[in-house]
């Protein structure tokens, strides 16, 4: 394993990253999770049982590694306590948790906003958010409004800048005509948090350093996918951080040079959840077939996940904005009782053949080019090598990397740590 690996969404999201990482973390010695918020939903399988992460990293299953929540991400701790629980319960103690002083708080107002704002669009408008508040606490970061982990340890400090924004927020919370917040009552919240948190909030720039000089290993994990990323994404209905590799140097403190390896997960075929342009979604029994035999709900919302073919110019997008120096492939055995599968080569959008990614409103009327492969018909969960898949496995592995034409070096075959390929 490199030094500083990425581990970042190559797709819409949901592609496995939390797997990946949990895989990756029995080597590490520090897992930073380096933007966006508890609208994540990171399925781990491992010996520990079966865990649905959102906000703390995936890696930390391993009591010597060191788990950041770093500076680019926005943090519920009430959520946050109720995932710490879930762990405890299942003997996952959490003492190798933090939280830099730089990562902004989700505050009660922020998730009353996003529901609200959501709702006051047209259907065809709506985002489709988690409901997690994340818009309206990146949108305080942005405008300078909003209140970091550090704001926490100071009590002064925090009553001055809850003080400054309160009656702004009120004001919007009153235009959707929802409740109000006092002072007061953010206060005392804020102190339970600070009571159950205020130990683990430091500056973790200065342990982030010395691990790197130490030629310690350390993983990035991304949230979300770069076809939701806000500068790159199907913007409007992108999230409000950057999924991306340089999301990654940006959020987690180690400037873009430092990190040596992003690996872009990526199902062998495509999900989406939420509104926005999905090329290659299905609407027939494939499709139905893909969301039942890859279980396609929402890890943090259990909405049922668009499903689709695998989107190779998407995916060749994400390699060049991402800089991909590997692929994780992941969900082959969701494929092995398909006869034939279909790869997206490119897209007719009106008169014209395309073959790379356009922005959103071409998108949204791209019809997708396909080529056909045939199927392999038979089960892969037990393999565990590359000479363990079947020729047509192979053959179809091969051709996603010729196209995106990134390296494989993980395929995985089933939701559990070791049901993984390494090349
Ligand atoms: P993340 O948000 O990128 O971490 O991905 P999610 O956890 O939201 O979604 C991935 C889903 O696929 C989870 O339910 C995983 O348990 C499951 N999964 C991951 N890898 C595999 C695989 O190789 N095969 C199958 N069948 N399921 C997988
Ligand atoms: P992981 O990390 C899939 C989607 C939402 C919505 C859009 C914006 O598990 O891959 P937000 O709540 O961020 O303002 O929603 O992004 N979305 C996700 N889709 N996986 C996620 O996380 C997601 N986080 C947000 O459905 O369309
Ligand atoms: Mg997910």
């Amino acid at each position: 394993m490199a030094n500083v690996t990425a581990i970042v969404g190559a797709q819409w999201g949901d592609e496995g990253k939390g797997r990946i990482v949990d895989y990756l973390a029995v080597q590490a010695d520090v897992v930073i999770r380096y933007q966006g918020g508890d609208n994540a939903g990171h399925t781990v399988i491992n010996d520990k049982g079966k865990f649905a992460l959102h906000i703390i990293p995936s890696g930390i299953f391993n009591e010597e590694t060191m788990n950041i929540v770093g500076a680019g991400t926005v943090v519920n701790f009430e959520t946050m306590e109720e995932e710490l629980a879930a762990l405890q319960e299942k003997g996952v103690d959490g003492e190798n948790l933090f939280i830099d002083v730089r990562s902004h708080l989700i505050m009660p107002y922020h998730r009353a906003l996003d529901g609200a704002q959501e709702r006051s669009k047209s259907q065809k408008m709506q985002i489709g958010t988690t409901g997690r508040g994340i818009g309206p606490c990146y949108s305080d970061k942005a405008t300078r409004s909003g209140i970091r982990a550090a704001d926490l340890l100071d009590e002064e400090r925090l009553r001055n800048r809850i003080e400054m924004v309160l009656e702004q927020k009120n004001r919007e919370l009153a235009y959707f005509g929802l409740p109000e917040y006092t002072v007061d009552e953010l206060m005392d919240r804020c102190a339970l948090w600070r009571s159950k948190f205020g130990n683990k909030i430091i500056d973790t720039l200065p342990v982030v350093r010395q691990a790197y000089e130490e030629g310690k290993k350390i993983l990035l994990e991304g949230q979300l996918g770069v076809m939701r990323d806000l500068d790159w994404g199907i913007y409007p209905y992108t999230t409000s951080s950057s999924p991306t590799s340089g999301g990654a140097a940006v959020g987690s403190g180690l400037g873009p040079r430092r990190v040596d390896e992003v690996i872009g997960v990526t199902k062998v075929y495509s999900t989406s959840v939420g509104g926005g342009p999905f090329m290659t979604e299905l609407f027939d029994e494939d499709g139905k077939k893909l969301q039942t035999i890859g279980r396609e709900f929402g890890a943090t919302t259990g909405r049922p996940r668009r499903c689709g073919w695998f989107d190779a110019v998407a995916v060749d997008f994400s390699a060049w904005i991402n800089g991909f120096t590997a692929l994780a492939l992941t969900k082959l055995d969701v494929l092995d009782s398909f006869e034939t599968i279909k790869i997206c080569t490119g897209y007719t959008v009106g008169t014209e053949t395309i073959t790379h990614l356009p922005e959103t409103a071409e998108q949204e009327i791209a019809v997708p080019i396909y080529e056909e492969m045939e199927g392999w018909m038979s089960d892969t969960t037990a393999a565990r090598t590359w000479e363990d898949l079947p020729p047509k496995a192979q053959a179809y592995c091969k051709r996603l990397e010729e196209l995106v034409g990134v390296p494989i070096k993980f395929i995985s075959v089933g939701p559990e740590r070791d049901q993984i390929i390494i090349m």
